[in-house]
């Protein structure tokens, strides 16, 4: 006979992909969501950092470009067989910054700019919609990582202020237009100032060109990657309260 107690269910770990996640915001957003019990893959080009992360903690490696398509396929083949189809929440935390004059920058300067920033966003806008059209059950909250640079410019950061504008611009089409899927996704862009990574201590070096001298915000005392993360969490759990009501 079936007993008519009621069994509690066990809470559902909750899984998020980071793209740019060994890199300094991402790395931070990471071990909040670990603190906080999730489930955490952890996307890289990074094949061997990633390995590394792996034996040493929780996570779940996620190798290659996201701006390749074979990423998703790889985390759709994960998610299919280990998470139930349904991912969480996709944090898209990649990029660099070199200094390029606006004036000076080349069609392949500015395409690598949009394969650090905005492809990996829009791949991940595809991903959640394709979730969410195929898993009814799904909700998944994306969060790209802007900068004060979506909306603000600096001539000497050509490439990165286009793509971060175009990020911006794909933020802004998907709040106006989710495909009427705005109970089971949400978009969100979070646009910091300086913070205290790589990217920002060692912008510049991969091309050897520093950054330029003259009046700019370089001086601002830079915040730290662990506040931008708590500010990421709390944009996430928002969501899933939301949700839930
Ligand atoms: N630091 C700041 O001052 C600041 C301010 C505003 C906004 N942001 C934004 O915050 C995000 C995260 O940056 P961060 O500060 O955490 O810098 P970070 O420590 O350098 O991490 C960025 C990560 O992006 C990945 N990446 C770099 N180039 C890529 C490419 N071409 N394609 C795919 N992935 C690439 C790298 O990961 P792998 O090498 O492991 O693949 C790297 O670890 C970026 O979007 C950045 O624009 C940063």
């Amino acid at each position: 006979m079936l007993s008519t107690d009621p069994v509690p269910s066990p809470a559902k770990k909750r899984v998020a992909c980071v793209l740019g996640g060994l890199g300094g915001i991402g790395h931070s957003v990471s071990r909040v969501l670990d603190q906080n019990c999730w489930t955490v893959i952890i996307g890289s080009r990074n094949a061997a950092g990633l390995n590394q992360a792996a034996d040493s903690s929780h996570v779940v490696p996620l190798p290659g470009s996201p701006s390749d398509p074979a990423v998703w396929a790889a985390l759709q083949n994960l998610a299919e067989r280990s998470f139930a189809d349904c991912i969480d929440c996709i944090i898209v935390s990649t990029g660099n910054l070199e200094f390029v004059s606006s004036l000076d920058m080349t069609r392949g300067q500015v395409e690598a700019a949009m394969d650090a920033h905005f492809y990996p966003a829009l791949n991940a806008l595809q991903y959640a919609t394709r979730q969410a059209r195929r898993n009814p059950d799904s909700r998944c909250v994306v969060i790209f990582v802007g900068s004060t640079l979506c909306h603000e410019a600096e001539m000497d950061a050509g490439p990165y202020v286009v793509a971060k504008h175009a990020l911006l611009g794909l933020y802004r089409a998907a709040c106006e237009d989710q495909f009427g899927l705005e109970s089971r996704l949400a978009v969100k862009i979070i646009c910091p100032p300086n913070v205290d990574t790589p990217l920002w201590t060692k912008a510049g070096l991969a091309t050897g060109v520093p950054r330029p001298e003259g009046p700019d915000d370089s001086t601002e005392e830079p915040l730290k990657a662990e506040t931008i993360a708590q500010q990421i969490y709390d944009q996430i759990t928002q969501s899933f309260s939301k949700w839930e009501i």
